[in-house]
């Protein structure tokens, strides 16, 4: 994975970027990053799934655009109800453009959903980590997020919830 060192950081990508809710518009590009994440998706499947959800109030689904205007990244939040534990917020997907991972722009997603979540009145969030994706796990843990829970099957691979308290 394309991982620079914090003295590179300083190409002003971070202060550039900007992070708003995506558009009908968005759609070649969020599936295209939707490739990357391992999810290979066609445009108009993105444009139908944008449809329903960008009209939901519960969804949260952002951008991150760099000064360039190129999408590079997007995150998918979602408020849930839990029988056992309540509403929560859980990050249902998140990619960053390999090609600017490293240099912030995932922190500013997240950042900007837990943001979204403490707006809703959720005081917890909650993501299923890939342990075979061996960047996300120490991503989310820098993030402050807290692995719990046995490790559980999805979808034919491994994961472990991690999770934060907001506020
Ligand atoms: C995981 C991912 C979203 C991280 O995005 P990013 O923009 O590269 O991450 P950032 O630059 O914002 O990093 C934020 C912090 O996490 C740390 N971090 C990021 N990747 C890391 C890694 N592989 N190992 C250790 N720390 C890492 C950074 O050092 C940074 O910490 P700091 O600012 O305190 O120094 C990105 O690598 C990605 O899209 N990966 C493929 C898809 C994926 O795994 N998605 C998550 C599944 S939900």
């Amino acid at each position: 994975m394309l991982r620079r060192a914090r003295s590179d950081r300083t190409s002003g990508l971070t202060d550039g970027l900007s992070i708003r809710g995506a558009l009908p518009t968005d759609a070649v590009r969020l599936a295209e990053l939707s490739g990357v994440l391992g999810y290979p998706t066609s445009t108009e499947a993105i444009t139908h799934r944008l449809e329903r959800l960008l009209g939901r109030g519960e969804e949260a689904i952002l951008v991150a655009k760099a000064p360039s205007g190129q999408i590079i990244g997007w995150i998918h939040g979602s408020e849930q109800e839990l029988l056992e534990a309540g509403r929560r917020c859980e990050i249902l997907g998140l990619v960053v453009d390999p090609e600017y991972q490293g240099q912030g722009v995932g922190r500013r997603l997240v950042v900007a959903v837990e943001r979204w979540a403490v707006m809703r009145g959720l005081e917890q969030i909650a993501v299923r980590s890939n342990v075979l994706r061996t960047a996300s796990h120490p991503f989310y843990q820098r993030l402050g997020y807290t692995a719990y829970g046995p490790e559980f099957d999805d979808a034919g691979l491994p994961h472990r919830w991690m999770t934060r308290v907001l506020g």
